[in-house]
């Protein structure tokens, strides 16, 4: 798929106020830093698109961008960050576990995992919930720049490992990317266009 436009549309915290329009929208969630932000610029060929920073933390909003017209990218700020205030310390801030409960144009959701680290307790306890909660996601595995395609091979067998110890019955559907090398772009776009097709001509929702 080729992107033509992507544009900044809104930011908020209330899952009621995101856009009306019935297009399909894909979210991205993980820890903070994971690269989430990164990713959706890498995938926009705009590195200003999505405000990125070296420091966790710095997404806090839901924010849509419309791309080609016709679907949604949403940017979500991230789990497990220690220092986000009193009040809002929950595991998964309410805002973020409403959005995924309510928001009816969610398609897919894409979980970042951060290829280098070994599984981590909030993602497989996030993963799990939203299997609990009956929505479709896919795993990203992200920062593939920073370790050799040998070990790329070994981390993913060795995710795959501990998902199934964690009573899963298999991997979800995963891609592997750098957003600094552009890894993963046309797989990740081909899929996203492969769900569209299907949803604007099976799905009356849209
Ligand atoms: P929050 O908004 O705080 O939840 O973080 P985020 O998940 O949106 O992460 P963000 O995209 O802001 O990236 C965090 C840091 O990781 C930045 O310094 C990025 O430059 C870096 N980064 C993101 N993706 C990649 C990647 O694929 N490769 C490398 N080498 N660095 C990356
Ligand atoms: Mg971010």
């Amino acid at each position: 798929m080729k992107i033509n436009s992507a544009e900044f549309v809104i930011s908020n915290s209330e899952v009621d106020k995101c856009p009306k329009e019935p297009l399909p929208e894909y979210a991205f969630i993980g820890r903070s830093n994971v690269g989430k932000s990164s990713l959706i610029n890498m995938l926009t060929n705009n590195k200003n698109l999505a405000k990125t920073s070296g420091k966790p933390g710095k997404t806090q909003l839901i924010n849509h961008f419309k791309i080609n017209n016709n679907w949604f990218l949403v940017d979500l700020p991230g789990y497990g960050y220690a220092r986000v205030s009193k009040k809002t310390k929950s595991t998964f801030q309410q805002f973020i576990t409403d959005y995924f409960e309510k928001r009816e144009q969610l398609v897919c959701g894409f979980v970042l995992i951060d290829i280098r680290l070994e599984a981590q307790k909030i993602d497989l306890e996030f993963m799990t919930w939203l299997g609990e909660s009956e929505i479709p996601f896919c795993i990203i595995f992200t920062k593939a720049d920073k370790i050799s395609r040998t070990k790329v091979d070994s981390h993913i067998a060795a995710y795959r490992k501990q998902m199934l110890m964690n009573q899963w019955e298999e991997m979800p559907p995963y891609f592997v990317t750098s957003s600094t090398e552009g890894t993963g772009k046309d797989d990740l776009l081909g899929y996203i266009d492969s769900i569209n097709e299907e949803v604007f001509k099976n799905n009356n929702r849209f």
